[in-house]
């Protein structure tokens, strides 16, 4: 298996495909997206997933709607798009820029855009796997929490586990997985993916990880994100906020690991980002008195103080403060954020 390409969106001209997320691991189905409406669905509905690659997604999805026209509709598609979910910064990110491309320059510019989103995000994957190594050297036992790999992020690996497979090449690697609840994307997609690559894994409940942490289990805690402020806070699935906790409590790096496309300079800070909430029945399901209140937020905020590292594409950050920021954005092409 090692080596076998990962692949959560296929793209041939004028076509989409995602690899649904629903049926992993136990299913590979494709589904095919026609454009802004269908691929809003697919993202509320966790078919494709991960701030990156819903950026992605939804790239080709304005595309798609761009090929029928770029005037009212089109923008009331692409506003629709937009609102889909909330949190991760990607999303809206990419509606504009394909949106932009197209009413500025026609069709053949938004699929150009799209594509160029896609490449940019493999390539910044592969980039952040060497510098988030280069940062951890003698990291070899990693806790991540949710999926922040290939399926969500793109690349070979994605994000958090681009540093994990990069750790690999150069030495011996563990990950503990957490499972996330509610909808476990640790257990289904981390486990699936840290399987097919090969490497030595274990899977742990949330509720786990802490002790672990305490226990001396673990050298270093490495995740993905959904939208970093311009401060450094960082939104990533419920239940980063207290690894990160942890981490400081034992006294182990805590490595946040994301393109420079997930910072939204315009959100001064964490307590701007809004967290989706998501539907109860995905907490209560079968096991709570039918009725039960329930709250379900999808994300929540670390603040940065609490963060060792931000690593990126352009390099890392140490630690992720305004200044160092801002400098990181500046060494992007314009394009390729915000
Ligand atoms: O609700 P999801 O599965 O889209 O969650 C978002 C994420 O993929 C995670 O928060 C992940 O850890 C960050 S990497 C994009």
């Amino acid at each position: 298996m090692r080596g076998m390409p990962i692949e959560p969106v296929r793209w041939r001209p004028g076509r989409l495909a995602v690899l649904d997320q629903t049926q992993l691991p136990h299913h590979e189905l494709w589904v095919e997206l026609q454009g802004a409406d269908t691929a809003a669905a697919a993202v509320r509905a966790l078919t494709v997933r991960g701030a990156p690659v819903i950026g992605i997604v939804a790239g080709y999805a304005v595309a798609l709607e761009a090929a029928r026209g770029t005037g009212e509709a089109f923008a009331a598609a692409c506003d629709r798009l937009r609102g889909a979910r909330p949190t991760a910064v990607n999303l809206a990110w990419a509606v504009d820029r394909v949106q932009a491309a197209a009413e500025r320059d026609g069709p053949d510019a938004a699929v150009a855009a799209a594509e160029a989103i896609h490449d940019e995000q493999d390539a910044a994957a592969a980039a952040i796997g060497e510098h988030g190594a280069d940062a951890l050297p003698d990291a070899r036992r990693i806790l991540t929490h949710c999926n922040a790999g290939a399926l969500a992020c793109a690349g070979e690996g994605g994000t958090a586990l681009s540093v994990v497979l990069a750790l690999a090449r150069r030495g011996e690697v563990e990950v503990l997985a957490c499972e996330t609840r509610p909808l476990l994307q640790g257990a289904r997609l981390t486990c699936w993916e840290l399987r097919r690559h090969e490497i030595p894994h274990a899977l742990c409940v949330d509720a786990a990880a802490a002790g672990l942490i305490a226990r001396g289990e673990v050298d270093a805690v490495v995740v993905g994100c959904d939208r970093v402020a311009a401060n450094g806070d960082v939104a990533n699935k419920v239940g980063t906020y207290a690894h990160a906790l942890a981490a400081r409590a034992a006294g182990i790096p805590f490595v946040v690991a994301g393109p420079l496309s997930t910072i939204d300079p315009a959100t001064p800070d964490g307590a701007g980002i809004e967290i989706e909430e998501r539907a109860g029945d995905e907490v209560a399901g079968a096991a709570a008195p039918p009725g039960t209140p329930v709250r379900n937020p999808a994300f929540d905020v670390t603040p940065a103080s609490l963060v060792t590292a931000l690593v990126t594409e352009a390099g890392v950050a140490v630690p992720p403060g305004r200044a160092e920021i801002a400098r990181l954005l500046s060494l992007a092409p314009r394009a390729a954020t915000r």
